[in-house]
């Protein structure tokens, strides 16, 4: 495509004079975003790169291996940190939304550092920030009421005294793709639906603790497996499970349950910033609903969200 590679060209000799010979670090999340700078840095600056993906116990099921794999792939230089313990502890007995995101950016912010002290005389931090989430940040810092802290942008502490440096920062989540294409990298993290900072943890409402990720990420797998299997997948912009912090009365047998309920989104959108609910096919909402409850243990009950946002966000917290 002649305009990513003409945007590629750009930003390359751009990076390369802007860097020069310094080392550059860079958190990776598993998403497209931060994907597609780090290829950008790399194709810039090789070995002078050196990325650090964080496990904080709140991605999907088995995602932390597979893109870790994934990434060595792509031949990146990529330090894996299992850092769920930390996470976990750090968000132990928080249920307020903007409590766990400031607990999850903090504990973050301590891992990340501690890597990125490992490295000699690093100066930069790579960023995948894109255009909406510099939008986005305005608005949370102006003077209208507080919407979310995303930790990915304006999150870096003093001390660390990096040096930014964003080459998406122009781009749309179209455009970002469209560049990540025409740098090959693997259409399973091209086409990988955006997935929040703070993972998990602002999709079980309430406190965090591990066995509700656990139930969380198995309930979530056989959604967006089932939304593969469908051919579904590529046509939702975001989709996603939410436990509710809530347990319904059902029956099983002779027995009454009283267990967890599942609420499922999906979701088109081009940015994020508008979003419509979409129209799964009832008969795929029914296959999903009964392997939710047939397979996963404490669940009884599935829902579907209806809302677009405005005035409803994308995610429930
Ligand atoms: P909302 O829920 O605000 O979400 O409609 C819009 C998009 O942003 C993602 N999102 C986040 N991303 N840190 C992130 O990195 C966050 O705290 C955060 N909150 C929401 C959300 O998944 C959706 O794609």
């Amino acid at each position: 495509d002649w305009t990513s590679d003409v945007f590629i060209d750009i930003t390359v000799a751009e990076l390369k004079k802007t860097i020069g010979s310094d080392r550059v670090v860079m958190g990776l999340s598993g998403g497209v975003d931060s994907s597609v700078a780090a290829t950008l840095i790399h194709r810039a600056i090789g070995e002078q790169l050196t990325c650090v993906f964080v496990d904080n116990g709140l991605l999907r099921k088995n995602e932390f291996e597979e893109v870790l794999d994934s990434y060595k792939d792509m031949g990146l230089n990529v330090i894996g940190v299992n850092a769920r313990k930390q996470f976990y502890e750090a968000l132990r007995g928080i249920s307020d939304p903007e409590g766990k995101r400031k607990a999850i950016g903090r504990a973050f912010i301590e891992i990340f550092d501690e890597e990125a002290h490992k490295i000699q005389e690093v100066k930069w931090l790579g960023q995948g920030t894109i255009y909406p989430d510099v939008i986005e940040s305005v608005s949370v810092n102006g003077p209208s009421a507080t919407i979310k802290s995303h930790h990915n942008v304006g999150g870096l502490p003093d001390f660390m005294k990096l040096k930014v440096v964003e080459p998406l920062k122009t781009l749309f989540k179209d455009g970002v793709r469209e560049v990540g294409r025409a740098l090959d990298i693997p259409e399973t993290i091209i086409g990988r639906h955006p997935f929040p900072g703070p993972g998990l943890g602002i999709r079980i409402l309430g406190d965090v603790t591990p066995e509700k990720v656990q139930t969380l990420q198995e309930v979530d797998h056989i959604f967006i497996q089932g939304l593969k299997d469908a051919g579904l997948y590529d046509q939702v912009w975001q989709a996603g499970a939410i436990l509710l912090p809530i347990q319904s009365v059902g029956v099983m047998g002779d027995e009454r349950t009283y267990e967890r309920v599942i609420a499922l989104r999906a979701v088109s959108s081009i940015d994020g910033m508008t979003a419509d609910w979409i129209h799964l096919p009832y008969d795929f909402l029914g296959k999903v609903s009964n392997d939710i409850i047939n397979k996963v243990k404490g669940v009884n009950r599935v829902v579907y969200d209806i809302s677009s946002k405005p005035p409803a966000t994308i995610e429930w917290e």
